[in-house]
């Protein structure tokens, strides 16, 4: 079979070599994307009279009919015309004859596929800023139903001070806040059309770039054509934001995996989120959370893989680059698939909040707040940390926690130390009297989520 490109060559390819040179196995994936642009590029070249506008509108109702083909599920396409760009040229020419071949005028594959992977890149930035946002009110949601519940916060998993699960929960939503701002940015930089590049050079034809990118939504045409069809540094930065959204992901899944733990008991997961055991009865696995936590591995080889392709390569287009898609499609929807699942995850968790307060009560979690209490009586605070110390030891000897100490052993301390001590080493009193900003306390966790709220409201109503 005579190749679109056969013209200056004697022999055809091997048949090892169309398998190994192909990409339509997974780049058909970006068919609508390819008619789409190739609408846009068909009108531009009527309009400039580079081909008539006669041509130009049966070129344009011509691909209309193949993309409903394809959605239809009754095209078949084939390695034999290597990518999706060639294939559905090739079916356009077997459509309307001789016609067909003149679609491909003042344009390459270069910038035809650097096109078609810049607007699925975009397409994905807003699907998945969608999703974030309603994990955000996932969250959200959580969140103000545990404004009150205490849970002891750690530092190296060792009990640190009790805090709100709502706290915790927000520090969540903040990352997935900043993940969203993440994918503006992308947004910002990355929205410019390479269409129009050529091969690497340009053209010699008049063709119209702002109208193109006007119509496909661009900001505008990207000002170089080397640049335009060389570099992949939008798949670079949306797999770099997908790592760390996934990154954020897998910190939250690691926590409710430990907290459903016998051990922990602070959660229980929805059956419809866990497995269970082929050999142990008894067993109920938190899979969802342990799955999303082991994605991260695969986003993550997502990124160094497209890093790995593009390091040295010369300007302009290399064929290296083909290899750039299957690691983008993998890394965003694998992303969109982790916070698609966390979210019924996360809503339907049942929280224990009796364990939890109790567990906040584990770990002298009150000894800062004691410390605190000394030093607004007037003792220095490396002295009050000190002394608090102290006191700690002996109750760890005592084998009792510090609200069980008598009022006549702290004064043994410290005479500052008065029955008031007891209100204010209360865990609840400890969450609720963090009230500087950004703090663990009610007040604070409330403004906290109004600020979230009013973001979300921005973005959705944009
Ligand atoms: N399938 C190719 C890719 O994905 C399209 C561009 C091919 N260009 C070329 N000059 N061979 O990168």
């Amino acid at each position: 079979m005579q190749k679109l490109w056969g013209g200056r060559f004697k022999d055809s390819t091997s048949e090892i070599m169309d398998e190994f040179n192909a990409s339509i196995r997974y780049d058909w994936k970006l068919y609508k994307y390819d008619i789409k642009g190739s609408i846009a590029h068909a009108r531009m070249l009527g309009k400039t009279g580079i081909i008539s506008e006669d041509e130009s509108k049966i070129i344009i109702s011509a691909l209309e009919e193949i993309e409903s083909e394809i959605d239809k599920g009754n095209i078949e396409f084939s390695v034999k015309h290597e990518d999706i760009h060639m294939n559905i040229e090739n079916i356009l020419t077997n459509k309307i004859g001789d016609l067909g071949k003149k679609l491909h005028t003042a344009r390459s594959r270069n910038d035809q596929v650097a096109l078609d992977v810049r607007m699925y890149s975009r397409d994905k930035v807003e699907e998945i800023q969608g999703l974030l946002l309603d994990w955000i009110k996932a969250l959200v949601e959580v969140a103000k139903e545990n404004i009150y519940t205490v849970i002891p916060g750690y530092t190296h998993l060792q009990i640190g001070q009790p805090i709100s699960l709502a706290h915790l929960i927000m520090a969540h939503a903040e990352m997935a806040k900043r993940d969203y701002q993440r994918l503006s940015s992308w947004m910002e930089i990355h929205n410019t059309m390479p269409l129009g590049s050529g091969a690497l050079a340009g053209t010699t034809f008049p063709i119209d770039r702002y109208m193109t990118s006007n119509e496909l939504g661009f900001d505008g045409p990207c000002a170089n054509s080397m640049d335009g069809v060389s570099d992949r540094d939008y798949i670079i930065d949306l797999l770099s934001a997908a790592s760390t959204g996934m990154m954020h992901l897998s910190r939250l899944c690691e926590e409710i995996i430990i907290w459903s733990t016998q051990e922990f008991h602070f959660v229980e997961l929805d059956d419809a989120y866990s497995t269970g055991s082929s050999m142990m009865p008894q067993k109920k696995n938190p899979d969802a959370a342990e799955l999303i936590r082991g994605k991260v591995g695969r986003v993550y080889g997502d990124l160094n893989n497209i890093l790995t392709v593009m390091k040295g390569l010369p300007l302009a287009y290399n064929k290296d680059m083909q290899e750039d898609k299957e690691c983008l499609f993998d890394g965003v929807e694998t992303w969109e698939k982790c916070i698609k699942i966390m979210i019924p995850m996360l809503k339907t968790m049942k929280v224990c909040k009796d364990t939890m307060l109790a567990d906040a009560k584990k770990g002298f979690s009150n000894a800062t707040d004691l410390a605190d209490y000394l030093t607004k009586k007037g003792v220095a605070f490396r002295d009050s940390h000190k002394i608090t110390g102290e006191i700690v030891l002996d109750c760890i000897d005592k084998n009792i926690s510090l609200d069980e100490l008598p009022i006549e052993e702290y004064k043994k301390y410290s005479d500052l130390v008065e029955e008031d001590i007891y209100d204010t080493i209360d865990v609840f009193n400890c969450m609720e009297n963090r009230i500087s900003m950004g703090a663990t306390s009610s007040k604070q966790v409330k403004v906290n989520i109004e600020s979230i709220e009013s973001f979300i409201k921005l973005k959705q109503y944009r």
